[in-house]
């Protein structure tokens, strides 16, 4: 896409044809990049062609900066029974440097008027000058190009009519629908914007730096009501009885937080301590599912206010569930939308993992009304300035407001999941360049949100809480309503350990000597910058070596790469050039001190007390890195925790189990080593720790089960269901206890029931069956519904009968639970009759496509079925889906990263391989290779080890 104007190749005719409409064009574009006298005549061909056959003055994908925007005026009408709008607007814009033509961006919209008028105009009332649109299509863009060329410094006011269809997808201004008590299919239309999707909506500078304000009329019937960003300020009558909603002027903003929805949703509504207007609105059948998500926003609004100390700047705020959404949910500034499941909280059948991801989601756009909305990474290649810190913010605010939720112990899994795409060569930096919309759609990935977020929670870890806190309140005061790069942050946290106190211990500024951004940390100068630079700048995870020779510690950092061994010959040239500035912290057997040494050189080497028996490295594994204990060291961790498992904190336990593992993969520590580290579970007291060593003993299971290997995945069965039996027949089928009871009983009943767990199994049929008979009215435990209704799906009776209720069901929660439970039958054409209901996006809405081809993808009888699917269908599934988005990338690496086999590797790079043929290349492609030859190198090396040491084990 990037280059298809240079693919064009315009014709010399084509050059010659256009000149005479060029011509008046060259003399003007003379600064700012804007196409030069010389390029046009040298080089006509360079330059794209408008849709008209007439050369399009612009050829760069991003806009100029020689005008622009400084508000709009949006009016929209909406007719949600013919599906289309009719809309028209007026951007004021300013002309900084003279020019021709304004370029815009614009993609699938009917232009049909532009007009000019200038400031004089408009004080004299003179009419507008008409304008001549281009259209380059390719790039997304139109061409606006006036009779007389604009003057420098002064502002022009630029008029467009125009219309289009709403959108089929999840995109622009959009279509979505909903069913009532009563079966009755209703219609509303929403906005989604983020990344490049505004330009759907209306022709507009769709870049994050091109900041303005908004004042948004629209049109609607009066059974309906409108939303928008601001508050409604008045509503006036039009012709034909139709109501018109003049909203209050936005602050200013990026186009892509811009939001606009016609429904006939219900609200609840509340005030937050600060008097904004918080409001959760959904279908009218869905509004007693809002009362959660309205207490949570209430709480966490409040929170953030107090957190940052800068006010929430606008009167209201809305959080909308949408019944047909693309991703979770988006932070558009002051009217938030979300899927159903990431806002509704239904007491009958949310549990309690539904309720925190539902805090989580709301934590995390409310966060983004300061980190993204307040200030704005001035382009897309540093989304993790949003994104990475909306996610940070999640684990401070939830833990603030929801402490009972726990939300603590399971932000290391945030990081943990993304290790395992960072570990793989084929990951990318956090600040990574992205030009087109499906560059920038792929930027929105786990190193953007969980690598951000870890690496941020890692400079919190080592700058301490409160100067952390300092430099980003410091940096949300500075950027306010404008945008930020990088280096912007790192200054600010660098200058507010300046602002703040120098004297309070090792961490601020020391001496005069030091520059600005250097902080003094234990007697070395550490530049923030230059450190951070080395996390976001280069892709991966270190790995750090420790091996203890005699009273001292000898230090080592490598790349760590997943599925590339020491012995390989890439591992050399894998490793080359990379370096980390890494904060380490230690405990040892010595005392209970948190040692911290700062790590910015290959090798090193500390000093120990000669009585050490033990290191423990990364404490509470806030450090983004694997350690590996070379000679004993692992050795005397396993007795450490076999002897006394307390002595350690429960994450460091969890820390020690997760890098045990990867180093397995990383072939550095043998599998029976890290199976070893795990038989200290039976007394395990923490549930995140259990539940870690669970989730390799499961993911082993199901390996091994896919591949039909049918020996060790009978001892693993006997072996889980062995060594965790006191605690599974603990189990009570209920929803009581802490969040992390309930999750430990939600994922122990699934695995014994999964493993045909006999109890499991009967208590589960039992339960089904009572529903059943209820007609569905009984209330089964929430954490355990899921279970429920899986047992209960195993029977063709049962199949039909959940398929049945998930039609009906009006909780968005509980029709997840009945799809999952529906995806894990055993017979095909059950699967599949699944698959088609979802591509028909009725009874399956096509937003739950991506999720359910990958639960389909899970079942070991539909694997096979679900990646036929994917490659025979690939051209409906993009019709669907925009390449780079969520959904698309997930059933790409849904149907495929599971795989094991040298067969399905080449099955799969075939595919690839014929896609990129077609002009289609995706990240995520290289990503599952990758994957996959990590799982074959994984089985090849461990499956005997496996084998053997479950023989010795049950
Ligand atoms: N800004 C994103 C929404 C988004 C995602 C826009 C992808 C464009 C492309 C929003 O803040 C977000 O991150 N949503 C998450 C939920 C969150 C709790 C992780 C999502 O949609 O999954
Ligand atoms: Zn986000």
């Amino acid at each position: 896409m990037v280059n298809s104007c240079r693919k064009l190749n315009c014709s010399i005719y084509i050059g010659f044809y256009c000149s005479a409409i060029i011509l008046p064009l060259i003399c003007i574009c003379s600064q700012f990049s804007q196409p030069t006298i010389d390029q046009f005549t040298k080089d006509p061909g360079a330059f794209p062609v408008a849709t008209n056959g007439e050369l399009f003055p612009w050829r760069e994908l991003r806009l100029p900066t020689v005008v622009i925007p400084l508000h709009y005026d949006l009016f929209i009408h909406p007719n949600l029974t013919s599906l289309d709008f009719v809309a028209s607007e007026k951007i004021e814009v300013l002309v900084r440097d003279a020019t021709q033509f304004i370029i815009l961006h614009s993609n699938g919209l009917e232009i049909m008027n532009a007009t000019l008028q200038s400031e004089e105009d408009l004080r004299y009332r003179k009419p507008g000058k008409k304008l001549t649109v281009l259209s380059y299509p390719t790039h997304q863009q139109i061409a606006l190009l006036v009779p007389e060329k604009l003057r420098a410094d002064l502002r022009y006011s630029v008029a467009i009519d125009f219309q289009a269809k709403l959108a089929d997808g999840f995109e622009g201004f959009y279509k979505s629908t909903y069913r009532t008590l009563g079966g009755e299919t209703r219609t509303i239309a929403v906005t989604d914007f983020e990344p490049t999707e505004a330009r759907m909506a209306f022709p507009c500078f769709d870049e994050p730096l091109f900041k303005a304000n908004f004042s948004i009329k629209i049109r609607r019937e009066s059974r309906h009501i409108a939303l928008s960003n601001m508050p409604k300020i008045k509503t006036v009558e039009v012709d034909g009885g139709l109501l018109e909603d003049h909203f209050g002027t936005t602050v200013k903003m990026s186009t892509y937080l811009v939001a606009y929805i016609v429904c006939d949703f219900n609200s609840v509504s509340g005030t937050a301590s600060s008097g904004v207007k918080v409001s959760v609105y959904a279908s009218p059948d869905k509004w007693s599912q809002t009362h959660y998500a309205l207490e949570a926003s209430l709480k966490l609004l409040d929170f953030y206010e107090k957190y940052f100390d800068i006010q929430y700047p606008l009167p209201k705020l809305d959080l909308v569930a949408i019944p047909d959404f693309a991703s979770g949910a988006m932070e558009n500034w002051g009217l938030i939308t979300y899927r159903e499941t990431s806002l509704l909280f239904d007491p009958k059948t949310s549990s309690t993992s539904d309720k925190l991801w539902i805090t989580e989601v709301i934590a995390h756009e409310l966060a983004h009304q300061w980190f993204g909305n307040l200030v704005t990474m001035e382009w897309w290649n540093d989304i993790w300035l949003n994104e990475g810190f909306a996610t940070y913010m999640e684990l401070i605010s939830v833990n603030a407001t929801y402490p009972e939720l726990q939300f603590d112990d399971d932000f290391m899994n945030t990081c943990f999941e993304v290790i395992k795409k960072d570990s793989l060569n084929s990951s990318h930096p956090i600040s990574n360049q992205a030009e087109t919309p499906t560059q920038i759609q792929e930027m929105f990935d786990a190193v953007s949100y969980k690598k951000g977020a870890c690496i941020l929670n890692m400079l919190k870890d080592f700058l301490s809480e409160g100067k952390f806190k300092t430099g980003i309140i410091h940096y949300l005061k500075k950027f306010s309503y404008r945008n930020a790069k990088n280096d912007d942050l790192w200054n600010s946290l660098s200058n507010s350990c300046l602002e703040s106190d120098f004297t309070s211990g090792g961490f601020c500024y020391s001496d005069s000597k030091t520059t600005s951004n250097t902080l003094s940390f234990l007697g070395e100068n550490v530049e923030i910058k230059e450190m951070m630079t080395t996390w976001t700048l280069q892709k991966g995870i270190p790995l750090v070596v420790v091996k203890q020779e005699g009273g001292s510690l000898r230090l080592r950092q490598e790349r760590f790469l997943n599925g590339v061994f020491r012995e390989d010959p890439e591992w050399g040239p894998l490793q080359e050039r990379y370096l980390w500035h890494i904060p380490l912290t230690y405990a040892t057997s010595s005392s209970n001190e948190i040692h911290k040494h700062f790590l910015k050189s290959k090798t090193d080497t500390l000093d120990l007390p000669e009585t050490t028996s033990w290191v423990k490295f990364n404490v509470d594994s806030n450090g983004y890195y694997i350690v590996h204990y070379e000679g004993h060291g692992w050795d005397q961790l396993i007795t450490l925790l076999n002897q006394n498992h307390t002595l350690l904190r429960p994450k460091d336990r969890i820390g020690l189990i997760h890098d045990a593992f990867q180093l397995v993969s990383a072939g550095r520590l043998t599998l029976d080593k890290a199976l070893d580290l795990t038989r200290y579970l039976q007394r395990e007291t923490s549930i995140p720790a259990l539940l870690k060593g669970l989730e390799y003993l499961e993911l082993f299971y199901h390996t091994t089960d896919r591949r039909n290997i049918s020996d060790i995945t009978e001892n693993l069965k006997h072996y889980i269901l062995q060594y965790f039996k006191p605690v599974i027949d603990m189990q009570s089928w209920s929803d009581e206890g802490s969040v992390w009871d309930r999750t430990l009983r939600s994922v122990l009943l699934k695995l014994a029931c999964y493993l045909n767990h006999t109890p499991c199994i009967q208590k589960a049929t039992e339960l089904f069956s009572q529903w059943v008979e209820s007609s569905g009215k009984l209330n089964i435990p929430t954490d355990v519904l899921k279970i429920v209704y899986s047992v209960g799906a195993q029977t063709t009776a049962g199949w039909n009968y959940l398929l049945e209720q998930y039609g009906l069901s009006l909780s968005a929660a509980e029709k997840n639970k009945i799809l999952y439970a529906l995806s894990t039958s055993k017979h095909q054409e059950k699967l599949m009759k699944l698959i088609e209901l979802g591509m028909e996006g009725k009874v399956i809405k096509t937003q739950d496509l991506a999720a359910l081809l990958h639960a389909i993808a899970r079942n070991p009888k539909g694997q096979q079925l679900a990646w036929n699917f994917v490659k025979e269908n690939w051209t409906h599934l993009l019709k669907k889906f925009d390449l780079g988005s969520f959904a698309l990338r997930m059933i790409i690496s849904g149907t495929t990263s599971h795989f094991s086999s040298k067969d399905e590797l080449q099955e799969v790079k075939l595919f690839f391989e014929s896609l990129k043929d077609q002009g289609v290349h995706l990240e995520i492609f290289q990503i599952v290779l990758e994957t996959i030859s990590k799982n074959i190198r994984w089985l090849e090396k461990n499956l005997s080890t496996l084998r053997n040491w479950l023989l010795i084990s049950i």
